[in-house]
C-alpha cells in the first residue's frame, strides 16, 4: 500500500521532473497561516479568488485558497512556469484542466484538512480521498451506491469497520468517474468493483464501457492516519509511484513502491 509522506519530519527534497509514464501522489495540508494564505491568494486567477470569495465560511475559503494556490506551485514547477502562468480551464462537468497540454494530467481531491493532487505523464487521472468517519444512513448509502455484489463485503463486517469499506468502495468509484471528469452523475451502483483484483482488473467490466474506460486501472493508497484514498488513471499503474509532500510551499520528495 503507498502511503504519503507525512507532512512534517522529512528532509526537504527539490521537487524532481516526471519521467515519460510517471504516476505522483502529493499530500498538501488545508492549514496555513495569515501571511501564507495571502502568498498563495496573490498566485490565483481572478475567477479563482471569486470562487474563493464565494464560500459561506471564511474556513472554506482559506482551504480552497491552500488547495488551489499549492496546485497551482506544484504544476508550475513541472512545467518551469511562473504559478500564475499557468493556463488553466475546466471540462464539461467541472474537471479542472491545463489548458493547451496533452502529455501532463492532473487531478484533486480534498477532505477534512488534507487535500491530495494526482499528477500523470499516462494519460489522464483521477483521485478521491475521505476521511474515515460515521457516516450518517450507511445501510440507504450501501443501497443506493454499491452493487448488489459488493453490499455484503461490507455488511459482513462488524460495524465498527463498515465506514471504512463503505469509503473504500466510495474512493474506487469517485475516482474512477474522476479521471473522464464525470464526476459521480452516473449511478454509482452500476459501477462494480473488485477491491481485491489487480490494478488493471478492479473495474469488473461487463461490457458496457468505452475503449477509453477498459484502459483504467485503479489503486488504493493510504493519504495520512484515518483516511482512504484511491488512483485511477487512463492506462497501466506504474510499479512505483512517487509520493511526496508540499509544506508552506516546499516541496518534499520521497519513493515509495
Ligand atoms: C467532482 C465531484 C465528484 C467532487 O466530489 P467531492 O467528493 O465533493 O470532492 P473531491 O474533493 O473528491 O473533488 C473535488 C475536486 O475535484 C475536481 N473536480 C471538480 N469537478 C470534477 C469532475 N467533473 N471530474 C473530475 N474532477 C473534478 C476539482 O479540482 C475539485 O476541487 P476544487 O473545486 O477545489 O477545484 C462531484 O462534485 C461531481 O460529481 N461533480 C460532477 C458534476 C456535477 O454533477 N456537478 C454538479 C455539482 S452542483
Amino acid at each position: 500500500m503507498i502511503r504519503l509522506p507525512e507532512a512534517r519530519g522529512s528532509r526537504l527534497a527539490p521537487l524532481t521532473g516526471m519521467s515519460a509514464e510517471a504516476l505522483h501522489l502529493w499530500s498538501i495540508p488545508l492549514r496555513a497561516g495569515k501571511s501564507q494564505v495571502a502568498q498563495l491568494r496573490a498566485v490565483l486567477s481572478a475567477s479563482e479568488r471569486e470562487k474563493a470569495d464565494s464560500f459561506l465560511l471564511e474556513a472554506q475559503t482559506v482551504r480552497y485558497t491552500i488547495c488551489r494556490g499549492a496546485v497551482r506551485q506544484i504544476l508550475a514547477e513541472y512545467l518551469q512556469l511562473s504559478p500564475n502562468q499557468l493556463a488553466l480551464t475546466t471540462g464539461e462537468f467541472g474537471k479542472p484542466l491545463l489548458e493547451h497540454r496533452d502529455s501532463i494530467w492532473f487531478n484533486v481531491s480534498h477532505s477534512g484538512d488534507l487535500a491530495v493532487l494526482a499528477v500523470s505523464t499516462i494519460g489522464e487521472v483521477g483521485v478521491d480521498i475521505e476521511q474515515v468517519r460515521q457516516i450518517r444512513g450507511l445501510s440507504r448509502m450501501i443501497d443506493r451506491c454499491l452493487a448488489p455484489y459488493e453490499r455484503p463485503e461490507v455488511l459482513r463486517l462488524p460495524s465498527a469497520e463498515q465506514d471504512r469499506q463503505f469509503l473504500r468502495y466510495w474512493t474506487h468509484k469517485e475516482a474512477y468517474l474522476k479521471t473522464f471528469g464525470v464526476g459521480i452523475r452516473r449511478p454509482l451502483e452500476k459501477l462494480e468493483i473488485d477491491l481485491s483484483a489487480p490494478p488493471a482488473r478492479r473495474v469488473i467490466d461487463h461490457g458496457d464501457r468505452s475503449a477509453q474506460e477498459r484502459s483504467a486501472s485503479i489503486t488504493e493508497f493510504c493519504p495520512a492516519e484515518g483516511y482512504v484514498g484511491a488512483i485511477s488513471v487512463c492506462g497501466s499503474i506504474p510499479a512505483e509511484i512517487a509520493a511526496q509532500a508540499w509544506v508552506g510551499g516546499r516541496f518534499r520528495a520521497q519513493r515509495v513502491g
